[in-house]
């Protein structure tokens, strides 16, 4: 399920090369202080193909759960596809599971980039649920797949 509404672009408060400031919107259970997608030293990210890149989101919880599940999309002409990444389960991506309320947490996890991907400009969405099905976090960064 597409949370789109939840999400915001992290186009406008970029603080470093590749850290992003965002701030906080809708009805999420955590409150996302940095995302961090590295490399990335320009915007749009230059995604190249068969590379992989480092994701670190540190955000804090606001509810207590005991998993957490990381759906990813690319987002193409408004239109959500599901973006595959080796491991979805954000208790095995640098949180560690049950997730306490007013906790600060870093996710960790890595988005391969296939080489049979197309060289297309999309929007990454990235979302870590509890166990309700509730966004922890939910942002979105334009990327550009290269070769
Ligand atoms: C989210 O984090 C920001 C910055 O750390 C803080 O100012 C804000 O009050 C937080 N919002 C909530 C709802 O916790
Ligand atoms: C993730 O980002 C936080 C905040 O910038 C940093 O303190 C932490 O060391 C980073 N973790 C990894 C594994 O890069």
């Amino acid at each position: 399920q597409l949370s789109e509404h939840c999400c915001f672009s992290l186009l406008s408060r970029r603080i470093s090369n590749s850290q992003f400031h965002s701030y906080v919107r809708g009805s999420s259970v955590g409150n996302i202080s940095i995302v961090d997608v590295s490399p990335c030293p320009s915007q749009p990210c230059v995604l190249h193909k068969g590379q992989t890149y480092k994701v670190n989101v540190t955000f804090t919880s606001k509810a207590a759960s005991q998993t957490s599940k990381a759906v990813v999309h690319g987002v193409l002409a408004k239109l959500p596809i599901p973006f595959p990444i080796p491991n979805n389960d954000g208790c095995k991506s640098g949180i560690v599971c049950p997730i306490k309320k007013d906790q600060k947490y870093n996710y960790i996890n890595a988005l391969p980039v296939k080489s049979d991907y197309p060289s297309i400009k999309l929007l990454v969405q990235w979302e870590l649920k509890d166990d309700a099905g509730q966004d922890f976090f939910c942002w979105k960064i334009p990327v550009r797949i290269s070769d």
